[in-house]
């Protein structure tokens, strides 16, 4: 197995792995320390089934299940439920409309953010597999939290060192105006409170815990608490701090939740764009 850096700061390119195959404990402990490290890992030509990439993920630890939060409904999945399914296909296999609800909820992944942070026990890794890809457009940018809290000045660190968020999907489908949520939604959408500080426990590197999931700072009055976190997102995701993946057919990009933030890139919404997620729990 080999790792070539894909970016001066961060995202790793691997190779020497085939995920259509079990992994043994030592190829999963140096893919651990791979992204401990780098944290994004890009696999590339890796034609995996869904099953294959359940068992795959599962090495890291319990998956997320996505019942339960979001817009999704029994009977509308057309992926097992450990996936999220962020292509923009139907149950049918077919392109959702323009205006279809699930597509504009969905928009909301070109929001920078961290997977799950609006749940109280948020994700570590995701591991995204491009099935189908767009010839042109719907690159994912990732963003590296580590280097943003790194290149805080010491008063920054000192202020947001103790400062606590509430996120919630809410917050993160208000700012591009779809709120037309039931009551039974925003219920599964209700506030988790995470630290704005966070550090990972296997590099123990500090990093700044950003996502457009963030409505709150606790006891800061609303406009101003999002007013900086505005401006702490806008030093975090500066271009030099930003990986963007040009996706080829079949490749795995798994990265860790817990120090980077990532977003979608638009992309032409009549074209089939097959991408299938697994979440490992934190
Ligand atoms: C995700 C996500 C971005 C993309 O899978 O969590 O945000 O480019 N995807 O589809
Ligand atoms: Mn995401």
């Amino acid at each position: 197995m080999e790792f070539r850096p894909l970016h001066p700061l961060f995202v790793g390119e691997v190779s020497g792995v085939d995920l259509s195959r079990a992994q043994t404990p030592a190829e999963i402990a140096a893919i651990e320390a791979a992204i401990a490290e780098h944290a994004v890992l890009v696999f590339r030509d890796q034609r995996i089934t869904d099953e294959q990439q359940l068992a795959f993920s599962e090495c890291f630890g319990p998956l997320e299940h996505t019942g339960g939060t979001g817009i999704s409904k029994p009977g509308e999945q057309r992926l097992h439920p450990a996936f999220a399914d962020v292509s923009n296909l139907d149950v049918n296999n077919t392109v959702l409309a323009r205006d279809s609800r699930r597509r504009l909820y969905s928009l909301g992944n070109m929001l920078w953010h961290s997977d799950s942070s609006f749940k109280p026990v948020p994700a570590s890794y995701s591991l995204l597999s491009g099935r189908v890809v767009v010839a042109k457009g719907g690159e994912t940018e990732f963003a590296d939290m580590r280097a943003a809290y790194d290149s805080f000045d010491a008063d920054t660190k000192t202020q947001i060192e103790e400062l606590i968020c509430e996120h919630s999907l809410i917050y993160s489908r208000q700012t591009l105006g779809f709120d037309d949520l039931t009551e039974a939604e925003r219920d599964t959408m209700r506030p988790v409170r995470q630290p704005l500080v966070r550090t990972h426990p296997i590099s123990g590197r500090k990093s700044v815990y950003l996502a457009s999931h963030i409505g709150k700072i606790l006891g800061w009055p609303v406009p101003e608490a999002r007013a900086f976190i505005r401006d702490l997102t806008e030093i975090a995701t500066q271009p030099a701090f930003v990986y963007r993946h040009v996706w080829q057919p079949f490749d795995l990009v798994m990265w860790d939740n817990r120090c980077t933030m990532h977003r979608a890139r638009r992309y032409d919404a009549t074209q089939v764009r097959d991408m299938r997620r697994t979440t490992v729990a934190g």
